[in-house]
């Protein structure tokens, strides 16, 4: 296997316990794998800016997409994807043992 084809990262921020894990995915495309901000530090906009750092970080790169999926109950995190640019492109029936998915994408610029 190409390393190239198969490579993940991480933004993190340690003064508010957040994370953002995100893949490569194909055509280019990046998916985020994981997302989360310490409970405390919650809607202060700490995860908007994490995912407009893996944005920005994009541009002038191939990858012109970025793909988040969640569960469906999760409604605050597809309020918080409409909220941060992303729009609504699917769902998956059955993609969790417990239930469907909704995925959003978003367009770097
Ligand atoms: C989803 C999550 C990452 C959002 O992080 P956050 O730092 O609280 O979000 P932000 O403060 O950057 O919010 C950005 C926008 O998202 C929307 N939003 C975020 N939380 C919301 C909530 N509880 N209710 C409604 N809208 C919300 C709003 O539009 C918000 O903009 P505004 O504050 O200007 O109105 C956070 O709630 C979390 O870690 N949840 C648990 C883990 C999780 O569900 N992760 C997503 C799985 S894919």
């Amino acid at each position: 296997m190409d390393v190239k084809d198969c490579w993940a990262g991480e933004i993190t921020d340690p003064t508010t316990d957040s994370r953002l894990l995100f893949r490569r995915g194909p055509g280019g495309t990046v998916e985020i794998v994981d997302l989360h901000v310490g409970g405390e530090y919650r809607r202060e906009g700490v995860g908007r800016k994490l995912v407009d750092l893996l944005v920005d970080g994009l541009k002038f790169t191939e990858y012109k997409k970025v793909y988040a999926i969640t569960r469906k109950e999760n409604r605050i995190a597809q309020d918080f994807y409409r909220g941060t640019g992303f729009r609504l492109c699917g769902a998956l029936k059955g993609f969790y043992p417990e239930g469907d998915a909704i995925m959003f994408v978003r367009d770097v610029p």
